[in-house]
Order: structure tokens, then C-alpha cells, then sequence
């Protein structure tokens, strides 16, 4: 009796502490946070990447070389057909596969519906999935004009399935952790579904951008700046914000019409905060002078080339934070900034404490989280971990708040200019063809980085704090593949 009551105990203090794990995202290193999935009936479960830089929830329907996970669509006994073509493109892979439909659900959602909703199934793919990653689809999120698409069709979105089936508007937040512990690369966060009627958050604090046109997030991102020392309050959890005038020479009309010139968006499945070269150049150019400065010893291969930095024992970043000014939904000449800490620009790809352990060396690995992308600015996780982020769809803005998970990220503002932020970074140009936005590559998992651990093994000798530059042959046919698919794209 006393053993069973005894060991219910500790059922019930299990039970406690993994209901207090708020965690439904998982990733490795390098990878974006991918949620489970019930598909089917009876239900299959898989995982998915959270990806608001496209619209579809498309799924592998075949085994791939290193996983025999997969959706069995004739186990299903809901599982309709239409055997219809359908693709898509990413900055990073492609895929075609077919139209279905199948029910859908969460299990971390339980307030959120299960639905009958459209599903790009998978059936050929080329550098889409990777190897050893632990997710088997995407779970777009975005809106439809950026759906996958066939002769005459367009997948529809899972999040108008749910929002049709409850007959009201939805919202959602990503809350992006990045990693818990220096010793595991792992990173968590949650992803949360809102009720726009009934959405009572309390918050005190309200910084949001427009969303500029519906199909990617598409934002306005003003300015990228490396701060060493700006006089500015912060915003917390507990502390109101204080309203900062005076400080409005930030934003530089050349580089904020050169960050949308394309477009700018907001996009979980992207790894990188991705710039435009220019942009790019001059950004880390100061990061690499105040590294420098503070007598870091890092390779440019680092900085410029996206390899991987190794150390016997984790770092800690004494490096000036980015910050991202986005145009606030208040008024058309505010904006609000983002200080992003180098503890998230800095990303953790190996993380591995050997002490002790047989003679092998401990290694903590890290890659920059920004790289350039010809005309394109990409907000990618980088840029959203240590905050949450919700999307509201139908209103049409994103909000930023701080988090109480992840990097010390600061926003401040907002911050007034005397002229339109509108006419100045010329934001608001006609949209192109829906047509031809359908057809154009969708954003997402660009610079996945599969971290192969084998060609991580360095020595490192042990009582030498020094760097090496990890060269990975692997990323680096990612990004002649991205730049193929982007010279595509632009014709
Ligand atoms: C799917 O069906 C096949 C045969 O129809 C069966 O062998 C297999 O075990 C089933 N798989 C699952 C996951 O139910
Ligand atoms: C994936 O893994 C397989 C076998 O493990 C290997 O042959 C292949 O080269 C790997 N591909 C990539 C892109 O790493
Ligand atoms: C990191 O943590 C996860 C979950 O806690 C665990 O499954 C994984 O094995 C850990 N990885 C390492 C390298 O310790
Ligand atoms: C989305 O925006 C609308 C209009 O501003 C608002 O009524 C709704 O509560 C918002 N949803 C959430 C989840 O904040
Ligand atoms: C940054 O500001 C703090 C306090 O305002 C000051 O103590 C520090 O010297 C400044 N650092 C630089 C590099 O200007
Ligand atoms: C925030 O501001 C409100 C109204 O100005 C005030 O009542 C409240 O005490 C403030 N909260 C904090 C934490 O300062
Ligand atoms: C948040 O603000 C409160 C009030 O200004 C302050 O006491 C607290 O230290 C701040 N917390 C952090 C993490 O900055
Ligand atoms: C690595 O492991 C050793 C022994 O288990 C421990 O003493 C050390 O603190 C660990 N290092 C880190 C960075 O956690
Ligand atoms: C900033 O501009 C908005 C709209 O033009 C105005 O309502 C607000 O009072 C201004 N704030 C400051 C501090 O000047």
C-alpha cells in the first residue's frame, strides 16, 4: 500500500512537471521547431516543421535513405485522392507529389479542432528532406496565394480548414526558445493557436507590424544596425514601457529601400536572418571589427562564409546585439526596434561535453545566423527566438513581445520620424501578379544546415583556447543551390 500510494506520488510529481513543459517544438540544431502531427484515421503521427514561409501542410508519403517514417495514405480509411499533381519549390528543394485530403490533428492542441483539410502528399522530392532530420512534412502557414499549386488547383491551408470549421478568424504565436541547456544543441518552443474573439492576453506592452500584403508574412524592415551603445529603455515582462523620442537619425533611406526592394517576410522556417549583400557586408564587417576589438579570434570563414567555429568549452559572447527596426501599425512614421542578443546571431550547432569520457574532446560548435541573400530580407528564427510572435492573420499584423524562454531579447521604441515610413522605403509598390506569386519559389527551410557530426571531429588541443574554422563542404553546395534556385526565380 505504502509502495503504491508511494510510487502514484511520484506519477502524480511526474505527471506535474511534464505538464508544466509548455515545450510542443523540438529541433536540432540548425533546424527549425517541428511539431507533432496526428494524420488519418486511425491516426499516423509525424512531425512537421512550423513554416510561415509557405502555405501547404505537404507530407512524405515514401521512405527517404535514412527514415522509413511516412504517411501511409492507403492505411487511412478517411484518406481521399484526387490524384492531382501538385508542387512546389523552395529557396532550399522541391518537391511534387499529390492532392489528398485527411483529417487532421494536433496533439499539443487540444483546443484546436480536428479537420478535414487538403495535403500535398509527397511523392518525389529533391533536396527537401534532410538527412537524419527528425520532421517527415511542413505545416505551412502563410496565405494561400503562396500555396502549392497544379494545373488548375491550389492546396488550400490547414489554417482556413480550422478557421471554416470553427467559422471564425484565428490567430497564432510562435514562441521560440532556442536551446535550454549549453550542453545540448536541442532547441524547444511552442506554438499556440489564438481565438481572435475571445483573445485576452493582458498585455500591457504592444508592438506590431502591418503585414504589407497577404501571402508571405511580408513586413517592413527599416533598418539592421549593429548598436554598440544605444541609450534606450527596456521592455520586459513587469516594466511599462517609457516612450523614447529624439533618437530618429536611424533609419538610412538607401538601405531601407535596398532590405524591401523585393520583399522582406517573416519566415520560422528559415534558419538565418538573411540580408541583402550590401547589407549583409556591412553588418558583419562591424561585428567582425568589435570581435576584433574585444581580441576574439575568429576566422572569416566565419563570418563570411557560413562554417562552423569550434571551442573546447561553451562562449560566451561579448559582441554588440543587431537591431531590426520594423514599422509599427500605429502610425505610418513609427517604428519599434528589436535588439537581438549575439547569444541568438551566434547559433549553437554542437554542443558536446566529453569530460571524462574516454579520452574525447569536449566541442561546442557555432555558425553565424546571418548570411546573404541577393534582393531579400528574411527574418528567420534567428530573429524570433527569445521572443513570441503572433500572427494575426486577419487583421493583418504581426506583434512582438518578450519572452520569458530564450535569448534576452530587448524591443524598444516606439520611436516617431517626421516624414512616412510608407513613402520613404517606398513600401508600399503594387503587388505582382497573383499568377506569378503563386509560381514563384516559396520561402522556406532555406540554410537548413545539416550539421553532419562526422565532419565535425576536430581535435582541439585541450589547453588552447583557440579557433578553428570547421570547414563543411555540405553547406556550402546548400547555398550554390539556393543561388541556382534564386538566379531562377528573378527570371
Ligand atoms: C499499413 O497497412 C499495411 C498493409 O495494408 C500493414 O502491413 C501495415 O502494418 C500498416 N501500417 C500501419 C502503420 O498501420
Ligand atoms: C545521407 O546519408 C546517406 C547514408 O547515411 C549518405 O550516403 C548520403 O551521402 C547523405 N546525404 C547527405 C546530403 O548528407
Ligand atoms: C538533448 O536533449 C534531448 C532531450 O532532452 C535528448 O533527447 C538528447 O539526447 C540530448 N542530446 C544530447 C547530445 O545530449
Ligand atoms: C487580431 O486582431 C483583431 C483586430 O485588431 C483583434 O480583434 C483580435 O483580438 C486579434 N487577435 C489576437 C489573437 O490578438
Ligand atoms: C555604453 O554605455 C554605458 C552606460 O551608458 C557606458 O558605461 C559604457 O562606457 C558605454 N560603452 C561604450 C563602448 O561606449
Ligand atoms: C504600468 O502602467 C500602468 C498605468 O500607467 C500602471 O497602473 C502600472 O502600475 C504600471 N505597471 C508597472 C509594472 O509599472
Ligand atoms: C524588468 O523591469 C523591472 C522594473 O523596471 C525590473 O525591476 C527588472 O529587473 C526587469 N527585469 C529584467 C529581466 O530586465
Ligand atoms: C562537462 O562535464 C564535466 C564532467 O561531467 C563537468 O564537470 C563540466 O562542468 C561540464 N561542462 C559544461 C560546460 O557543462
Ligand atoms: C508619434 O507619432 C504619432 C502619430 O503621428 C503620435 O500620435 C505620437 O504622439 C507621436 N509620439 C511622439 C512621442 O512624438
Amino acid at each position: 500500500m505504502f509502495v503504491t500510494s508511494l510510487s502514484y506520488f511520484f506519477l502524480l510529481v511526474v505527471l506535474t512537471i511534464t505538464s508544466c513543459e509548455e515545450f510542443n517544438l523540438y529541433g536540432e540544431a540548425g533546424q527549425a521547431y517541428a511539431l507533432e502531427i496526428d494524420v488519418g484515421h486511425p491516426a499516423q503521427k509525424l512531425s512537421v516543421l512550423v513554416d510561415t514561409g509557405s502555405t501547404t501542410l505537404a507530407i512524405a508519403s515514401y521512405a527517404r535513405k535514412d527514415s522509413n517514417k511516412y504517411f501511409r495514405s492507403k492505411n487511412s480509411t478517411t484518406s481521399y485522392n484526387s490524384e492531382r499533381e501538385v508542387q512546389a519549390k523552395y529557396s532550399q528543394g522541391t518537391w511534387i507529389g499529390h492532392l489528398i485530403s485527411d483529417f487532421v490533428k494536433f496533439p499539443s492542441l487540444p483546443k484546436v479542432p480536428e479537420v478535414r483539410c487538403d495535403i500535398a502528399l509527397i511523392t518525389k522530392s529533391h533536396k527537401f528532406f534532410m538527412n537524419g532530420s527528425g520532421w517527415q512534412g511542413l505545416l505551412g502557414l502563410a496565405y494561400l496565394p503562396v500555396g502549392a499549386w497544379g494545373e488548375n488547383v491550389v492546396v488550400g491551408s490547414w489554417l482556413d480548414s480550422v478557421e471554416k470549421a470553427l467559422n471564425k478568424a484565428m490567430s497564432f504565436q510562435l514562441k521560440l526558445c532556442g536551446v535550454k541547456s549549453s550542453t545540448n544543441a536541442t532547441h524547444y518552443g511552442n506554438f499556440e493557436m489564438l481565438d481572435d474573439d475571445t483573445a485576452s492576453l493582458n498585455r500591457n506592452v504592444e508592438f506590431r507590424t502591418p503585414i504589407l500584403r497577404k501571402r508571405w508574412y511580408e513586413v517592413g524592415v527599416l533598418s539592421i544596425r549593429v548598436v554598440t551603445n544605444r541609450s534606450t529603455t527596456v521592455t520586459n515582462m513587469t516594466s511599462n514601457i517609457t516612450k523614447v523620442t529624439g533618437d530618429t537619425g536611424d533609419i538610412d533611406q538607401e538601405s531601407c529601400i535596398k532590405l524591401n526592394e523585393e520583399k522582406s517576410i517573416v519566415d520560422s522556417g528559415t534558419t538565418n536572418i538573411r540580408l541583402p549583400d550590401v547589407l549583409f557586408r556591412e553588418v558583419v564587417n562591424e561585428l567582425r571589427n568589435a570581435a576584433q576589438t574585444s581580441n576574439m579570434l575568429i576566422l572569416d570563414e566565419f563570418w563570411y562564409h557560413g562554417e562552423a567555429a569550434c571551442w573546447p568549452e561553451p562562449q560566451e559572447w561579448s559582441l554588440p546585439s543587431i537591431t531590426i527596426d520594423l514599422l509599427s501599425t500605429e502610425a505610418d512614421n513609427q517604428y519599434f526596434s528589436l535588439e537581438i542578443p549575439p547569444k541568438n546571431f551566434m547559433r549553437v550547432v554542437t554542443a558536446r561535453n566529453n569530460s571524462g569520457e574516454g579520452g574525447s574532446v569536449s566541442e561546442f560548435c557555432y555558425k553565424l545566423g546571418l548570411e546573404a541573400g541577393g534582393k531579400e530580407t528574411v527574418l528567420g528564427y534567428t530573429a524570433m527566438e527569445g521572443l513570441q510572435v503572433l500572427f494575426n492573420r486577419s487583421a493583418g499584423w504581426i506583434g512582438w513581445y518578450p519572452s520569458d524562454c530564450g535569448p534576452n531579447v530587448r524591443i524598444t521604441g516606439p520611436y516617431n520620424i517626421s516624414t512616412s515610413l510608407l513613402s520613404l522605403c517606398q513600401l508600399t509598390k503594387p503587388v505582382p501578379d497573383v499568377a506569378v506569386s503563386i509560381k514563384a519559389a516559396q520561402w522556406t527551410l532555406c540554410a537548413i544546415s545539416i550539421i553532419a557530426a562526422a565532419v565535425l571531429i576536430y581535435l582541439l588541443a585541450p589547453c588552447i583556447k583557440m579557433m578553428v574554422a570547421t570547414p563543411l563542404p555540405m553547406s556550402q553546395q546548400i547555398s550554390l543551390s539556393q543561388a541556382a534556385l534564386v538566379e531562377q526565380e528573378a527570371t
